[in-house]
C-alpha cells in the first residue's frame, strides 16, 4: 500500500494541528500540587488490597477520624467492614462487634506472629494538626503508642505500616500479593497532604475568652499547681512543658494509667481484649500525648476509646487510675501533688476545650469557604469544600450546645449555616456572593467567643 500522504490526509493533519494550537491557547488546568496528589491517594488509593483507602477510617466528614455514630450511618458493603464480608478476613483481622459499638480497630503493633492473642484494640485518631504533634526530642512520635510507623517512626513512614495492617486481602500479608506497598513518590505526597490538614501552629494561651466558665477552665488548665494539664499539653497542644520535661521536650509519651481504668467499655462486652503495652516491643506502657484543641469533636477519647464524653476524659485526671500511674507519680514529684478536681472545675476545663474547638472549627470553615471560591477548576470541588465547611459549622454548634455554652451564638450559627447550605446548592455567581456573606459573618461569631486583643 502506498504510504505517501494524500491531499486529504495533509489537510486533516493541518486541521488537527490548528486544533491542538487552539487548545493550547486555552488556560491549561494547573498541575496537581503535591498536597492535591496526596489527597487523591489518601481518598481513593486501595494499594491493590482489600478495597480500603486511608479515607475508610480517616473521614473528612468525621474530622479525619471515625466515631461509632458515624460508623452506624455506613452501608454494610463499606470497605470498613471487610471482616464481615470477606471470609479470608473473618478471624483475627478486626472485631466487628467492638468496631461497630466503640469504633475500635484491631492492630498488631508488636508484630504479626501470634494474631490470636497479640493484638491491640485502638480508637482511630484524627490526622489533624500533625504539623504540631509529631516532632519530639526523642524522635518522631506517631499513633497512640508513639511507634505506629515502621522504621524511623515518621509520619512519612506511617502510610506503609497502615497499608500492611489495614489493607491486606489475606492474613498472610504478602507484599505484591495481598497489597502493594506505597512508592516513595506516594509517601512524599501522603506526607505533604497529612501535614496540610488542620492547624499549622500552636495557640498562644491564655486567650481573652468571653465565657466566664471557659475562662476559669483555661486558668485551671494552665495552673501548674491545680489542673496541671499544661505540663503535658502546652497551649492545649500535644507538646510537653520544657520547664518540667527538658529542652525541646516536644510530643512526649507517658503512662497516664488509661489501661488501669476499671469498667472499660470494650471489656464489659466479654469480647477478647488484650492489655495494650503502648510504646515499643515489648511496650513500656506509655502512650503518645494528643493535641486537645481538636478533642471536643473527635471523641471517644484515649487510645482505647474508654470514655465517650469530653467531661469524662477531663474527669479521668481526678481519678485513681491517673494519680497512681507512673505519670501521676512523676507529676507528684515535679509539682508536689497529683491532680484533684471537683465537678465544677472538670466542667470548666471541658468548657474551655469546647470553646477552643469551636474557634478551631470556625477557622477551618473560613479556610474551606475561601478555598471553595478559589476552586474554579470544577463546580464539584467547590461543592465538596463547602460541604466540609458546613460540617465544621455543625461541629462548632454541637460542641457548644452540648454543654449549654454561648446559646446566643449557637442560634446565630444556625443562620450562617443556612446561608452556607444555600451557597452549596447555588451556581457560580450566586454561590460566590453567598459564600462571601458567610465569610463576612464569621469574624463576628468568633468575637462572641473571644475578645479581640
Ligand atoms: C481500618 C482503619 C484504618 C485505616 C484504613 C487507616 N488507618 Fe490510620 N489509624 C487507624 C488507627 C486505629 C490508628 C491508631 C494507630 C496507633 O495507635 O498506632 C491510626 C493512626 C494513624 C495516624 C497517626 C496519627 C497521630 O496522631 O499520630 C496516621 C498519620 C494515620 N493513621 C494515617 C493513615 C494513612 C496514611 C492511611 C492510609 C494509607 C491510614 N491511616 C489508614 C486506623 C486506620
Ligand atoms: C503527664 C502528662 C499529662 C498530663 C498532666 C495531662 N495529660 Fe491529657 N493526655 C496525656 C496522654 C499521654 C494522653 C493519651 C493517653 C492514652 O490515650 O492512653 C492524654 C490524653 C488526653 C485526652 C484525650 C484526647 C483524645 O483525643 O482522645 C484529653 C481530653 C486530655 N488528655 C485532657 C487533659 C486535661 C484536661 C488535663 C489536665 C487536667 C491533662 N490532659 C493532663 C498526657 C497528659
Amino acid at each position: 500500500m502506498d504510504r505517501r500522504p494524500t491531499q486529504a490526509s495533509l489537510h486533516f493533519a493541518a486541521l488537527a494541528g490548528a486544533t491542538i494550537a487552539l487548545a493550547a491557547c486555552r488556560v491549561p488546568p494547573p498541575p496537581e500540587t503535591l498536597v492535591e496528589k496526596g489527597e487523591r491517594i489518601f481518598f481513593n488509593e486501595t494499594f491493590a488490597g482489600n478495597g480500603r483507602t486511608c479515607r475508610t477510617c480517616h473521614r473528612p466528614e468525621d474530622n479525619f477520624g471515625l466515631s461509632p455514630n458515624f460508623i452506624a450511618t455506613l452501608p454494610p458493603a463499606d470497605a470498613l467492614f471487610v471482616a464481615e464480608t470477606n471470609p479470608a478476613l473473618a478471624k483475627n483481622f478486626e472485631n466487628p462487634r467492638l468496631m461497630r459499638e466503640f469504633a475500635l480497630i484491631l492492630e498488631n503493633q508488636d508484630g504479626f506472629d501470634d494474631l490470636a492473642t497479640n493484638f491491640n484494640l485502638r480508637g482511630i485518631p484524627h490526622t489533624l494538626a500533625l504539623r504540631t504533634s509529631v516532632a519530639s526530642s526523642a524522635g518522631p512520635r506517631t499513633g497512640w503508642g508513639g511507634d505506629g510507623a515502621p522504621g524511623d517512626g515518621s509520619l512519612r513512614a506511617f502510610a506503609t505500616g497502615a497499608v500492611i495492617q489495614h489493607f491486606a486481602k489475606t492474613l498472610a500479608r504478602v507484599p505484591g500479593v495481598d497489597f502493594r506497598l506505597p512508592t516513595n513518590d506516594e509517601l512524599d505526597a501522603l506526607e505533604a497532604f497529612q501535614f496540610s490538614l488542620g492547624r499549622q501552629q500552636d495557640l498562644a494561651l491564655p486567650l481573652p475568652l468571653v465565657s466566664p466558665v471557659a475562662a476559669r477552665g483555661q486558668a485551671i488548665f494552665l495552673d501548674n499547681t491545680l489542673g496541671k494539664c499544661n505540663a503535658c499539653h502546652v497551649n492545649a497542644g500535644a507538646n510537653a512543658d520544657p520547664r518540667i520535661f527538658g529542652p525541646n521536650a516536644g510530643n512526649r509519651s507517658f503512662n497516664t494509667g488509661v489501661e488501669a481504668l476499671p469498667d472499660q467499655p470494650a471489656r464489659l462486652t466479654g469480647e477478647p481484649v488484650s492489655d495494650d503495652d503502648g510504646f515499643g516491643i515489648p511496650g513500656n506502657g506509655e502512650f503518645n500525648t494528643p493535641p486537645l484543641v481538636e478533642a471536643a469533636d473527635t471523641g471517644p477519647f484515649f487510645h482505647n476509646n474508654s470514655v465517650a464524653t469530653l467531661e469524662a476524659a477531663v474527669g479521668f485526671y481526678d481519678g485513681e487510675a491517673f494519680n497512681n500511674s507512673p505519670a501521676g507519680q512523676l507529676l507528684k514529684t515535679a509539682t508536689g501533688s497529683g491532680i484533684e478536681l471537683d465537678a465544677t472545675q472538670i466542667a470548666a476545663i471541658a468548657a474551655f476545650l469546647r470553646v477552643l474547638n469551636a474557634l478551631e472549627n470556625l477557622r477551618e470553615a473560613d479556610n474551606l469557604a475561601m478555598r471553595s471560591i478559589a476552586a474554579t477548576a470544577t463546580a464539584a470541588r467547590g461543592t465538596e469544600l463547602l460541604g466540609r465547611a458546613l460540617e465544621e459549622l455543625d461541629d462548632a454548634a454541637t460542641v457548644l450546645r452540648t454543654a449549654e455554652l454561648h446559646p446566643q451564638s449557637v442560634a446565630k450559627l444556625a443562620g450562617v449555616r443556612l446561608t452556607l447550605e444555600r451557597a452549596r446548592k447555588a451556581h457560580s455567581g450566586e454561590r460566590t456572593r453567598l459564600v462571601r456573606g458567610v465569610l463576612a459573618a464569621l469574624p463576628g461569631l468568633r468575637g462572641e467567643l473571644v475578645r479581640a486583643n
